[in-house]
Order: C-alpha cells, then sequence, then structure tokens
C-alpha cells in the first residue's frame, strides 16, 4: 500500500505552499499518497488518517506562526505516534552557514520552544519579494539587508530556494514514511549547536540573533 503523507504549512506570502507544491511532486514520483493542507484547515481526523505528516512554516519578524507552535503542542499525542517531519523557510538560510537544522537560528529556537521531535528536520532559504512587501515592510526588510549585506534594490524579486534540497528533503520524508513509526527516542534530538561558532557549548542556550 502506498504510505500517506500529510503536509500541513503555515505561509504568508506564498512561498511555503510552493515548497509544499513541489515536495508533493516528487512524493507523488516516489509512490506517496500525499494531501497538502494549510494549517488552519487541518484537523485531528485528517492527521489520524495519515502514516507521515510534514510541517512546514515560514519566518516573518523572527518567528513563525504563533498558531503552528499552538498546532503542534495541541495534536502532541498524534504527532508522537506518527513518523514527522518539520521545515522552516527564511531568508537567513541564504547564508551557507545558517541553513541547516542545526545552524539555523529558527529552527534552533522553535524547537526549543515545542516538544514535538520529528525525525527529519529541513531548511530551506525563501523569497525576497520587495515589489509584493508594503512600505514599512519593504524598508525594515531593506534595511536588516543593508546591514547583514545583502540584496537592497527595491525591485528586487529574488528566490534563494535551491530547489534541488526541496526535493532530495522530499525523497527522505517518502523514505520514512515508509518506515514503522517512530519509537520511543528515536526522534531527532534538538541540536546543541547555534549559528554562531563562538557560543557552541553544551549550556548553549541558543543564538543571540536571526538577523537577515
Ligand atoms: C515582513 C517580512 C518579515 C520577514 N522576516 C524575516 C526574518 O525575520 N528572518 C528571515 O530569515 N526571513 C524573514 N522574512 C523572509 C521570509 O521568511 C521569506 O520571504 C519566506 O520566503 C516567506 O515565506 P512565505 O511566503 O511562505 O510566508 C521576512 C519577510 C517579510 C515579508
Amino acid at each position: 500500500m502506498k504510505p500517506k503523507i500529510l503536509i500541513i504549512y503555515s505561509t504568508t506570502d506564498g512561498h511555503t505552499l510552493r515548497i509544499c507544491d513541489r515536495l508533493m511532486h516528487v512524493m507523488a514520483q516516489q509512490d506517496c499518497q500525499v494531501q497538502v493542507l494549510p494549517l488552519a484547515q487541518a484537523t485531528s481526523a485528517d492527521l489520524a488518517g495519515c502514516d507521515c505528516i510534514v510541517v512546514g512554516a515560514s519566518i516573518r519578524y523572527g518567528k513563525h506562526q504563533p498558531a503552528v507552535a499552538q498546532f503542534i503542542e495541541s495534536h502532541l499525542n498524534i504527532l508522537t505516534q506518527k513518523n514527522g517531519a518539520f521545515f522552516t523557510v527564511n531568508i537567513v538560510a541564504r547564508k551557507p552557514e545558517k541553513n541547516r537544522p542545526d545552524t539555523n537560528p529558527y529552527m534552533l529556537k522553535f524547537l526549543r520552544q515545542i516538544t514535538w521531535r520529528p525525525r527529519l528536520l529541513g531548511v530551506f532559504a525563501g523569497k525576497l519579494d520587495y515589489p509584493r512587501y508594503g512600505f514599512i515592510d519593504r524598508l525594515m526588510i531593506r534595511l536588516i539587508m543593508l546591514i547583514t549585506h545583502g540584496p537592497t534594490d527595491p525591485k528586487a524579486v529574488i528566490e534563494f530556494t535551491d530547489w534541488a534540497q526541496v526535493e532530495d528533503f522530499g525523497r527522505q520524508v517518502c523514505a520514512l514514511a515508509g518506515q514503522p513509526t517512530s519509537a520511543p527516542g528515536g526522534a531527532m534530538a534538538v541540536p546543541r549547536r547555534c549559528c554562531q561558532t563562538s557560543c557552541c557549548s553544551s549550556s548553549c542556550e541558543g543564538p543571540r540573533s536571526g538577523l537577515l
């Protein structure tokens, strides 16, 4: 029987949904059955009816939408009974030194916030779309980009996403979906390392800054 995968997403400008669509495409090629649902529409019955659950969410001003952690915590019981994966989408991840689960500040922060331990983690660089943003958002992002040596042209539309990396993640989820449900202790541990190499000790509380 084809493994059933449920992808639940949280997006503001739609790029995370595009990533989900690409994942769905790859997973269908791997002979998995896939459903993609916005977080606000996913029910306990949807979760119960699948073999593997993927949650994907984007970052805005340093945070995933609060509804993401709330959803995870309120469905923790069912999530821990299934194979699971989580991915985050943000612009910081355009930097090679911040594009892995153990080096991306938002992933590290989020894992400290939730008790779910998905077996697979992904970090994808998002999209910058200045013309789409309102005045204040454009100004703020340009300012942060100026400080962090990123693109500041107000006409710039740049997709930083590595689609091959997204597809590879999709294949890994399919492999996971075919495995027996995660045993206690088999889940991914919270990475202890943070994005700042000078701050990588076992007592590390996480990165000090998630600047774009
Ligand atoms: C107003 C605004 C604030 C953002 N804040 C951050 C941020 O704090 N850190 C970051 O890495 N990316 C930030 N981003 C970049 C988004 O995470 C990126 O554009 C992503 O692709 C958005 O995905 P979505 O379209 O699914 O919401 C921000 C984007 C906008 C428009």
